[in-house]
């Protein structure tokens, strides 16, 4: 008999009968299977569906279980076919509570996983190896950061110096992977994994040569050939670090995939890519085009957002792109808007039951002026968000704005 299941009820020795989530198109998707043990468990529960069909007559029947095996209640699911013009209508699946010093605590944090990523990459050149025992602690704490104030972090580590470009966009980018696996509701374990991953999906740019990687021009045909070598670079150094996992390793393997098979190293396509692979994608082309470079500016995060989702035709899974913007926002937390009243206001804080309608800080006119400064949830304002700015533009430094 064919039994629908929250995915926290799910233990070995049931027999899987279908994931209900085409979407994904997850290495398991497609297949009916024994759940053999307890690892079997956490790689379901980690491709962030809520439901699943099982077959009793083929596996364990969870009516037939006792008691101690009583399930533990399935927390709700994100809504996955929002789409940024509904998304304002979508129910709240993420919350983040903010806490006094929440800025103040994540410079430090940011300070510090910049400086021990900075470390890390001497030391592959110099031939040695990557140190799980200082990583392990850095990446729970980035997470840890994320769960109780990720309006703090995220806007702080999109800002970053020129010259300082790989490990800050390795630190931002494991944040925005850690904020996008727990939008997916992945268990916390797989999360860390994940982050990991993330932390670490650039170090084979070790291996690549400054002149290369910081060039302002145009790369020659070999220097891109070289400078695509990083992630295979990446493999082989975390292949030899003890302790690393296979989620770690997917992420840091696969972030140069795309969906459609124009991506490298493999030129993988589809669910040949693991869904942490395609997650990496996302996440690393949008902290690359959001970036200011020394041969561009980074765009708007919101325009950043809209871009995905176009080029998700090919390049990504759209239902993935949209999960991702629910994770951030429509207008993520840093970022400037004007309002009707032609007031212009830093984003503070998502609120997750209405993406269209963050809390924001009023700061300057387009008359040409400062404002003194006033916080406003556009949930309970007339003065509405119509559309997203420049800070450049209005030579406005996000620095000194950001949420706090
Ligand atoms: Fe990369």
């Amino acid at each position: 008999m064919i039994k629908r299941i929250p995915v926290a009820w799910l233990r070995p020795g049931m027999y899987v009968h279908d994931l209900n989530c085409g979407w994904l198109q997850h290495d398991f998707v497609r297949n009916r299977f024994l759940v053999k043990d307890e690892d079997d468990v956490r790689k379901v529960r980690g491709i962030g569906v809520r439901e699943i069909d099982i077959d009793t007559a083929r596996g364990l029947d969870p009516d037939e279980l006792p008691a101690a095996a009583e399930p533990e209640s399935c927390p709700a699911g994100p809504a996955l076919d929002v789409s940024p013009e509904t998304a304002n209508a979508s129910p709240a699946v993420r919350t983040t509570s903010k806490t006094t010093g929440s800025l103040e605590h994540a410079r430090a944090l940011h300070r510090e996983a910049n400086q021990i990523v900075r470390d890390m990459l001497v030391d592959i050149r110099l031939g040695r190896q990557i140190e799980m025992e200082q990583v392990e602690p850095l990446v729970a704490r980035i997470v840890d950061s994320i769960f109780t104030q990720q309006d703090a972090l995220l806007p702080l580590a999109r800002l970053k110096q020129h010259d300082s470009y790989t490990f800050q966009h390795s630190v931002s980018v494991c944040a925005l992977m850690t904020a996008f696996a727990r939008t997916l509701e992945v268990p916390r374990e797989v999360i860390h994994e994940i982050a990991v991953g993330a932390l670490l999906h650039d170090v084979g740019k070790a291996r690549v040569p400054d002149e290369i990687l910081n060039k302002p021009g145009k790369l020659t045909d070999a220097e891109f050939d070289r400078m695509k070598s990083h992630v295979v670079q990446s493999k082989i150094i975390l292949q030899a670090t003890p302790g690393i996992s296979q989620i770690a390793l997917d992420v840091a393997a696969q972030h140069h995939e795309r969906f459609d098979g124009s991506g490298y190293p493999n030129k993988l396509e589809g669910e040949q890519i693991s869904l942490y692979g395609r997650m990496a994608a996302i996440v690393d082309v949008y902290d690359a085009i959001t970036s200011d470079r020394v041969y561009h500016k980074g765009m708007a995060p919101t325009e950043a957002l809209r871009k995905l989702l176009e080029w998700s035709k090919f390049h990504f899974k759209p239902e993935l792109v949209q999960a991702f913007i629910r994770a951030v926002g429509i207008y993520p937390t840093g970022s400037l808007v004007r309002l009707e009243s032609r007031r212009l206001a830093v984003v503070q804080s998502q609120n997750a039951d209405q993406l269209m309608q963050p809390t924001v800080k009023v700061i300057f006119h387009t008359r040409g002026h400062y404002l003194t400064p006033e916080t406003i949830d556009q949930r309970r304002s007339q003065d509405r968000i119509i559309g997203h700015e420049d800070f450049d533009t209005w030579k406005i430094d996000p620095a000194r704005w950001l949420p706090e």
